[in-house]
């Protein structure tokens, strides 16, 4: 039997407590029996409302970052262990807005994942090209140079996952053609261990979710402005 798809929310820098866990009651209800991996992604500051309102569901409980140390004197960062310890399963690491908005490179990012496996997190690596106008050569290099450098030694099939998500796909509507998706994940498994599944990411949304999730190489999905839509999401993980 195939592996389960994934289908991950990102919810980014949104909503409020009581709206998060009525978000999180509604996502568990919705898309029970489905046979699809669900994973909620809060802010940190929501994980434990969040949490509240996915217990004893199907639905596994992410962060969208973590930082690189253990715990100790690093004034706003939060540790791998301590996402762990209020109940993630699943942490983000390497996101664009990320890589973008706070400078993070691919070093960086590896030393995180490789904490995240150390607090015993499945993380959920991002690669993906800046522009729309690149060859496809092209992209796909930048991609290749990000997941050579974003995945530590311990990254395997079982604490790792990748999402390829194009930055210029990101809130933006567009999505790179069905043709093209297939071939960067058929390129993107032919670089990673055996096993390990690759989501897809940018602008997925109901309307598109079951052509791009039938697509092959396509483990899943990993959803930002849609997930914030309890229906929407519902249908997206109906699709998978
Ligand atoms: P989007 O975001 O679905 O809103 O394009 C995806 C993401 O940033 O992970």
């Amino acid at each position: 039997m195939p592996a389960p798809k994934i289908i991950a929310a990102n919810w980014k820098m949104n909503s409020r407590k009581m709206a998060a866990n009525a978000l999180a009651k509604a996502v568990a209800a919705g898309t029970a029996g489905t046979g699809a991996e669900v994973v909620i992604c809060p802010s940190n500051v929501h994980l434990r409302c969040a949490g509240l309102g996915i217990a004893g569901s199907h639905v596994k409980l992410g962060a969208q970052d973590c930082s690189f140390r253990e715990d100790g004197a690093f004034t706003g960062d939060v540790s791998a262990a301590q996402l762990r310890d209020v109940g993630c399963s699943y942490v983000i690491v390497g996101h664009s807005e990320r890589r973008e908005y706070h400078c993070e490179g691919d070093e960086l990012i590896s030393k995180k994942v490789a904490a995240a496996h150390r607090a015993g997190l499945i993380t959920i690596v991002c690669v993906g090209e800046r522009d729309i106008d690149l060859a496809d050569d092209v992209r796909l290099a930048n991609v290749a140079i990000q997941l050579r450098n974003s995945l530590p030694a311990c990254a395997n099939a079982l604490n790792t996952v990748i999402a390829y998500e194009p930055v210029w796909a990101i809130g933006s509507g567009k999505t790179p053609s069905a043709k093209q998706i297939e071939a960067m994940h058929k390129a993107i498994h032919a670089r990673l261990p055996e096993g390990m599944r690759v989501l897809y990411g940018g602008s997925v949304k109901a309307e598109n979710a079951a052509e791009i999730l039938k697509l092959p190489g396509v483990d899943g999905a990993l959803v930002g402005g849609a997930s914030l839509d309890a229906e929407a999401f519902k249908q997206i993980v109906a699709a998978a």
